[in-house]
């Protein structure tokens, strides 16, 4: 009786042999709904998950938001009908997921929010995060900022895309940062929606409006605070000298700033995590657990340590 059994067993565990390369020889096919290609960074995020994909043999769908919600809503809709396996979703607001994800959801597809997280009572509609702590590196700009103040200061405030998550959070990380530190005000705020071109104009407007009492800015990411570089030059004044310029993401370009002394602080913001992504969406299709939030570790770069790293940038 025995024997018989265990020979069962053998050829079972050999038929899946057999069987398992066959099925894991179909190519996973993946949905990625793509905010935009607002900056530099979104363009680095963009390559990692594309090239990432082809190197695995993953069949990737991508869409580009062009920086609108419900182009990506369009996009996931799209996915389902194609019946992928899984979507990857970076989304550029924070709310208004649910219908859609519920979608998803009775089609059995498990969705990945990357980069950005959303606002939902219902935590099942997504299976897990990974990206960025964007609060941590609000956190880390204002604090290194204080240090080097002393903590006095007027900052204008470049905001990234309104509803976004990484600008709510770098916006109220920073906000509850400076309660420690008086001295240091905002007394300006506008969005320049991540975009260097938006950057250098809302910079624009305000060295109009205020003049020589900015003495700060503090800019959601790199490109809008290369945007606020060329404005504050075109004004004659001196950036990273006459005006102290911290901002987020960490983009080869930024850290040559803070080489060249023009941009004083870039918070890193690592956008290569198409292989995590992927290595999670592999798990997930297998039937493991994966970790609900997944946060990338994130340096900060200033005068002591950024020439040291510029050449190996690789975004
Ligand atoms: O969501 C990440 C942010 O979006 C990056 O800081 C910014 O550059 C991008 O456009």
């Amino acid at each position: 009786m025995i024997l018989p059994f265990r020979r069962l067993q053998a050829l079972f565990v050999l038929a899946l042999t057999f069987l398992v390369p066959g099925v894991v020889a179909k190519p996973i096919k993946v949905g990625f709904a793509q905010t935009g290609a607002e900056s530099a960074w979104r363009t680095a995020n963009t390559q990692s998950m594309k090239s990432e994909a082809e190197k695995r043999g993953i069949e990737l769908k991508f869409a580009d938001g062009q920086g609108k919600q419900e182009n990506q809503i369009r996009a996931i809709r799209s996915f389902i009908a194609q019946r992928v396996d899984a979507i990857v979703l970076a989304p550029i607001v924070e709310t208004g997921w649910d219908p859609v994800l519920r979608e998803a959801k009775r089609a059995g597809i498990p969705v990945v929010l990357t980069d950005r997280t959303i606002q939902t009572a219902d935590e099942s509609l997504y299976a897990c995060f990974i990206g960025s702590d964007f609060y941590e590196e609000g956190r880390m700009a204002a604090d290194w900022l204080a240090k080097k103040t002393g903590g006095k200061g007027s900052i204008v405030e470049l905001q990234g895309t309104p509803g976004s998550a990484p600008a709510n959070e770098r916006r109220r990380a920073f906000a509850d940062a400076l309660t420690k530190h008086p001295g240091l005000k905002i007394i300006d705020s506008q969005s320049g929606d991540f975009r260097r071109s938006g950057g250098k104009e809302v910079m624009e407007a305000f060295l109009k409006k205020h003049g020589r009492a900015i003495t700060v800015v503090y800019a959601h990411n790199d490109d809008m605070a290369l945007g606020a570089v060329q404005a504050i030059q075109e004004a004659g004044r001196k950036p990273g000298t006459d005006i102290i310029i911290v901002s987020i993401d960490a983009i080869k370009e930024a850290i040559q700033a803070v080489v060249d002394g023009k941009i004083n602080c870039t918070v890193e913001c690592n956008p290569l995590f198409g292989p995590k992504v992927y290595d999670t969406v592999t798990r997930l299709l297998a039937g493991e657990k994966v970790e609900r939030k997944s946060f990338n570790k994130d340096e900060l770069f200033d005068s002591t340590n950024a020439a040291a790293v510029v050449a190996s940038r690789q975004y």
